[in-house]
């Protein structure tokens, strides 16, 4: 009788051809009506030595089809054993297949190298809020209520509190330099907001990365060095750059920095300047003994080029097919 069942399970698994088929059999013999699981309760009705040897058989048998079952179930599907026939799951098992890696945005992919660019430069890292008051956005910035500058700047406003999602990371400039006495040289990554249409090169949401360095005799020609510095790391020894003349009411004189794409046009990079006396007045450092340079560069537009990426609403569409280029 257990001999038959042995010959006939085995017979079956290795005919199996599929886990569903598999899951049957391991049913049909040691389903709680299978037939080997009625020899098993039916052991309690045998005389004692009778009983002893043909659990031993029985109970081997058990083992033998359950071990069958799990070996074969394995060249299916790669995991252990269908998961509702209980007892299968090794927990401790190692994945068959390693799980999916993640990899960094692009991003954060530009940002990290931005960073290890600065810091070899002497420049430290710090952080600011994306939510910032008027007050470091604008007045701190030399753009009073009302001034026209504000309308370059048009922001999303929290409800019911007087705070704003930040439209550039240059209100750091203020905030770190009520903290911190010059020499400085800082870079300042982060989010910025704007409520403004969007287009290839623009978006709602956007990186920059702020710089700023004061000193007694920090000059227009230290920015210049840096940043063709900068650029060329990042880029390569042969990007072409060009300073054009720009307004902010913050930096006096003020300008923008553009870089060459591959097809042959200029696109806006950052804007910077030397840093205007009223912003070194709002923070409480007395007139002309300092003078800097800022800047704000746009992480996006780094990735843009660096990756040929051509339009910006990519970077926040989620889509993975992009993401996985990275
Ligand atoms: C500013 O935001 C100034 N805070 C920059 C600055 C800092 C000037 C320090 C002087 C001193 P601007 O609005 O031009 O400037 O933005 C700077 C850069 O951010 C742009 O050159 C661009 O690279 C990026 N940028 C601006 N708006 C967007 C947007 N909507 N989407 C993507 N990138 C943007």
């Amino acid at each position: 009788m257990l001999n038959q069942i042995k010959e006939k399970a085995l017979e079956e698994i290795t005919r199996a051809k599929d886990l569903k088929q598999l899951e049957q059999i391991y049913r049909r013999y040691l389903g709680r009506k299978g037939e080997l699981t009625k020899v098993l309760r039916s052991l309690k009705d045998l005389p004692g030595k009778e009983r002893a040897e043909k659990g031993r058989l029985a109970n081997q048998l058990k083992k033998e089809i359950d071990q069958a079952v799990k070996e074969k179930s394995q060249k299916f599907s790669g995991r252990f054993g269908p998961a509702k026939v209980k007892d299968w799951i090794d927990i401790s098992a190692p994945s068959p297949a390693p799980p999916p890696e993640g990899y960094p945005h692009p991003i954060s992919l530009v940002q990290r190298q931005v960073e290890g660019i600065f810091q070899s430069i002497g420049f430290s890292v710090v952080d600011g809020p994306e939510i910032e008051n008027e007050y470091y956005n604008f007045d701190a910035l030399n753009i009073p209520k009302n001034h026209p500058a504000r309308d370059l700047w048009d922001t999303f406003w929290l409800k019911d509190i007087d705070l704003l999602l930040r439209t550039h990371t240059s209100p750091m400039q203020a905030r770190y330099m009520e903290e911190n006495q010059p020499p400085l040289r800082i870079i300042v990554p982060g989010r910025c907001f704007r409520h403004e249409a969007t287009d290839a090169s623009h978006d709602v949401q956007f990186y920059q990365i702020e710089g700023l360095m004061v000193g007694q005799d920090v000059s227009m020609s230290h920015f210049k060095g840096i940043v063709e510095e900068f650029l060329k790391q990042f880029f390569g020894p042969e990007v072409k750059m060009r300073l054009r003349p720009g307004y902010f009411p913050f930096t006096e004189p003020s300008f923008e920095v553009d870089a060459k794409r591959e097809k042959g046009d200029w696109l806006e990079l950052m804007g910077a300047g030397m840093v205007h006396q009223n912003v070194f007045k709002a923070v409480g450092y007395p007139l002309r003994k300092w003078q800097g340079f800022a800047f704000g560069v746009g992480l996006d537009r780094l990735a843009m080029i660096k990756y040929k990426i051509d339009d910006i609403r990519l970077f926040y569409s989620g889509d993975l097919r992009f993401l996985k280029q990275f």
